[in-house]
């Protein structure tokens, strides 16, 4: 996430140094914005080495003004927290005036404000800084309150910054996703499963595994308690908070089955082998004959397994399938989505060359209880991002009957 720091003129200026890094520290990218007073408790060349951004001091700034990314913070960032925030900048803030580059982000974005105001005890209580305070929660500010204690005017009381971290905890808390799947246990398979022949031979397919790592992260950000069961593929996973590695469908259905009571959805992307050798032979198997004859058997299927679970019992996760098809794909796909009792099934056309399977695109139709939706070729991770849309519309009117 992109987060802007806004730092304005108070002795507590220093401590917004300690806030860049603890977001930092976090996998974000900080930008800084400081008032001209700010610049008198630090100088912008800390600011500038920690962010290795270009700080923002002065709106009016000549060349500034070419800068498309200096002019683009306002909808590019996630957040806007001003620490310490003086009652002049509250002041500013809730009056709408706009005289310098923080005040103006401020009305510019429409990204959320965490502000951590910090003052002179007195100040602080004063009647005009507590309205200002008011007006800014009532428009959806959010605040983390200063400490007590003493306060560089030599004054004993509310007023002094609040602690680092818990400015960074309290910008975590703002940023936590509050849609339906936050906090849901989503299982996503990926990739293709490698069926062994012998030591050194095997059946497998050309999936990639990016779409179902797609659909991973994206479930992880939305906060969702992902578990990825990912085949054989050379990608880089994205954060998740399980991650199990298998090879073939019979190891994946294990993984599988083992976790999916617990799931609240379970999204299988991976592309499973229909059949595997009977038994792999111990040993690499001699060249022979022209021909040779392989007898295969076939794999358990995991997503009807799922289905015919759910039958029995009239519960367990919303249940998503893939169907990879060369022709009539949707038709295929709407025929297996009933005879696997699935709630959505992507169909995709694996024979277009830019879309399916080891491309970074796909172009795939959505089959869902109420008809279907064709969506654009576009980018794995936008599709995942309408995938899980789907997926939370279904949550919110039919929550997951699970056993946790
Ligand atoms: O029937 P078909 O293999 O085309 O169905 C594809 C869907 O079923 C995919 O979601 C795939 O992950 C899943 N599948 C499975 N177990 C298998 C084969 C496919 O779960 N053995």
């Amino acid at each position: 996430m992109l987060i802007a720091v806004g730092v304005s003129g108070g002795i507590g200026a220093y401590k917004a140094v300690e806030v860049v890094r603890g977001l930092q520290r976090r996998g974000h990218d900080v930008v800084a914005v400081m008032t001209a007073n700010a610049t008198r408790f630090v100088g912008p060349i800390t600011f500038e080495a920690i962010t290795r951004r270009p700080v923002i001091t002065d709106q009016f700034e000549a060349g500034a003004n070419a800068d498309i990314e200096h002019i683009a913070i306002a909808s590019t960032i996630d957040l806007l927290i001003i620490a310490p925030a003086t009652a002049n900048i509250l002041g500013k803030l809730a009056n709408g005036i706009a005289d310098d580059f923080l005040s103006t982000l401020y009305l510019a974005t429409r990204a959320p404000v965490l502000v951590a105001p910090a003052m002179n005890t007195q100040m602080f209580a004063h009647e005009a800084v507590r309205s200002n305070l008011d007006a800014l929660a009532a428009r959806g500010v959010r605040f983390v309150e200063p400490g007590e204690g003493y306060l560089a005017c030599g004054w004993i009381g509310k007023g002094r910054l609040a602690e680092p971290d818990e400015i960074v905890a309290a910008a975590e808390d703002v940023l936590r996703p509050r849609g339906p799947l936050r906090s849901q246990r989503v299982l996503v398979t990926a990739g293709p499963t490698y069926e062994d022949v012998d030591p050194v031979r095997y059946l497998g397919n050309r999936s990639s595994g990016r779409m179902g790592f797609a659909i991973a992260g994206e479930a992880a950000r939305r906060g969702a308690e992902v578990t990825l069961v990912a085949g054989p593929t050379s990608l880089d996973p994205p954060p998740v908070r399980e991650l199990v590695r298998v090879r073939s469908a019979e190891q994946m259905h294990a993984a599988v089955l083992g976790r999916a009571d617990d799931m609240h959805v379970v999204v299988m992307a991976a592309a499973v082998a229909d059949y595997a050798p009977i038994e792999p032979s111990d040993q690499k198997v001699p060249k022979g004959g022209d021909t040779v004859t392989m007898v295969l058997k076939k794999t358990p299927d995991i997503l009807a397994e799922l289905g015919r679970r759910r039958i029995a019992s009239g519960g367990g996760p919303l249940l998503v399938g893939f169907a990879a098809e060369t022709e009539r794909v949707v038709a295929h796909a709407a025929a297996k989505r009933e005879s696997k009792h699935a709630d959505l099934f992507v169909a995709n056309d694996v024979s277009r060359a830019d879309a399916g399977f080891g491309v970074d695109t796909n172009a795939v139709t959505i089959v869902g209880p109420d008809g279907s939706e064709t969506l654009p070729l576009q980018s794995k991770s936008r599709v995942a991002i309408a995938i899980l849309d789907r997926i939370e519309a279904l949550l919110t009117a039919h929550p997951a009957k699970t056993s946790g």
